[in-house]
């Protein structure tokens, strides 16, 4: 049930400058899970929750970009079984949740080196983009970053531009070959667990991006914090190295 004061709080946002383009590094499941006694694997569980409370969220404020790191190229040193809980949870969220994805409008889109993941798993990405492309432009678009790293991706976008012959690359045309072509870079960057740092994520994309952190674990995560970090944005001046905005 929606508040009347989130309604409020939503409407004010709404009548300022909302951010087309929100990155999210969902960090601190397993310390969420491990403050509660639990296996980390609990936390990754419940982070899903989370994921879906801020991309309803976005998605009401008028967010056009979502894109969440869930899955980085150093990931892979964690324990197998952390592994495998995790991929379950991708593929769990993959049945689950496609029909309430297409019921509010929303795009799905997977990023990243996704021949490394299972068959199945792949394959159940590509069904999930395919029923959430429509022909009127999406709400949201939620970018799902999967065996992503931004220094894997700046050498794989070298690499495609080699092998179709580019003599000269500038920023523009490089562009075209990160895994993120034609999207705009991200305005806004929030990371939870309160580690200020960015482990690889958007590297290139991130040059003018406003960060923004919390303490928050990401199972804790929710649309009020959302709106608050939406809030600190509007009040900061963006220059670019120039002297206004
Ligand atoms: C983020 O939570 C999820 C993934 C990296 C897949 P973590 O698992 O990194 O949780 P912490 O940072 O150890 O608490
Ligand atoms: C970044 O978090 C990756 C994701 C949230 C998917 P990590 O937990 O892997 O980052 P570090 O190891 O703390 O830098
Ligand atoms: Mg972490």
């Amino acid at each position: 049930m929606l508040s009347i004061w989130t309604d409020i709080q939503r409407r004010r946002l709404r009548a300022g400058n909302i951010p087309g383009h929100v990155a999210v590094i969902m960090d601190g499941n397993g310390t969420w899970a491990a403050r509660r006694g639990l296996p980390r694997t609990a936390g990754h569980s419940r982070g899903a929750e989370a994921l879906r409370r801020v991309t309803t969220e976005a998605a009401a404020l008028g967010v056009k970009y979502l894109t969440v790191y869930a899955f980085s190229t150093e990931n892979w040193k964690r324990p197998q079984a952390e592994i495998r809980h995790l991929m379950d949870l991708f593929a769990k969220y993959l049945r689950e949740k496609v029909p309430d994805l297409v019921k509010n409008k929303i795009t799905i889109r997977f990023l990243g080196g996704l021949k490394k993941f299972s068959p199945p798993l792949q394959k159940l990405m590509k069904t999930a983009e395919q029923k959430t492309t429509y022909a009127a432009s999406p709400l949201l678009t939620v970018n799902v970053m999967l065996n992503y790293g931004g220094r894997a991706e700046i050498v794989h976008a070298a690499n495609a531009a080699l092998k179709v012959g580019e003599k000269k690359l500038t920023e523009e045309t490089f562009t075209k070959y990160l895994f993120t072509a034609g999207l705009p870079d991200p305005d806004l960057l929030i990371r939870t667990s309160g580690q200020l740092r960015l482990s690889n994520f958007l590297l290139w994309q991130s040059a003018y991006t406003e960060f923004w952190f919390t303490r928050k674990c990401w199972p804790d995560f929710d649309g009020r914090l959302f709106r608050q970090a939406v809030r600190s944005f509007q009040r900061r001046q963006r220059r670019q190295g120039a002297l206004h905005a």
